[in-house]
């Protein structure tokens, strides 16, 4: 792997003021010198289909494709929906889980973090979008975890994570991540 290992960041929601959309950002910022997180947007993937597929990926899928193809390693930052992973992030998974047998995600260091606005912080989101990852045979690194609970409260109105303890264990977080990514 070269020197620096370059991660695409997806998030789970498509709101443009998303706490995990904020998340991805300071994890970008507070990346250590050898991790370069950039984020990689999929509101623009559709509906997974089949019979569209037959007819190959759409544009926004091969470009997710690609991207994740080309990247070192992934990031996830999803919000819990109704106690599991949001429709739109698992969508945006199913399409490039194909081919199966070798899907870009294979043997692909990811990281998970979400927050959310309750006090669980999406810990019943991770475990779930864990077994899909191991669905795909991705490296889900398994610890520290991110979970930012009542997040309203760890972010300012401009969207910058206010939160110092946060902040910290987010930064060892991506510390933690680019030693596993440089594993593989
Ligand atoms: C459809 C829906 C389901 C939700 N389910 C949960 C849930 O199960 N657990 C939870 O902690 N928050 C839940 N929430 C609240 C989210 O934590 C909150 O909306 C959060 O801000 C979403 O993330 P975002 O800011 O990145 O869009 C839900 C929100 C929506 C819209």
């Amino acid at each position: 792997m070269a020197a620096t290992v370059r991660v695409i960041g997806i998030v789970g929601s498509l709101r443009a003021a998303s706490y995990n959309g904020w998340l991805l950002h300071a994890a970008a910022e507070l990346a250590p010198p050898g991790l370069t997180i950039v984020p990689f947007g999929i509101a623009e993937i559709p509906l997974y289909n089949q019979d569209v597929e037959a007819q190959g990926d759409p544009a926004p899928v091969a470009a997710l494709r690609a991207a994740v193809r080309d990247a070192d390693a992934v990031l996830i930052a999803s919000p819990e929906f109704n106690y599991g992973v949001p429709g739109v992030l698992k969508n945006a998974i199913d399409w490039i889980s194909r081919p199966p047998g070798r899907p870009p995600l294979q043997r692909k260091p990811v990281a998970i973090m979400g927050a959310s606005q309750g006090g669980s912080g999406t810990m019943r989101m991770q475990p779930q979008l864990r077994m899909t990852l191991q669905a795909l045979e991705a490296y889900a690194m398994p610890k520290p975890e991110v979970v930012v609970p009542f997040c309203k409260d760890k972010f300012d109105a401009e969207g910058r994570l206010t939160d110092e303890k946060t902040r910290e264990h987010l930064t060892g977080f991506l510390a933690a991540f680019l030693d596993w990514s440089r594993r593989f």
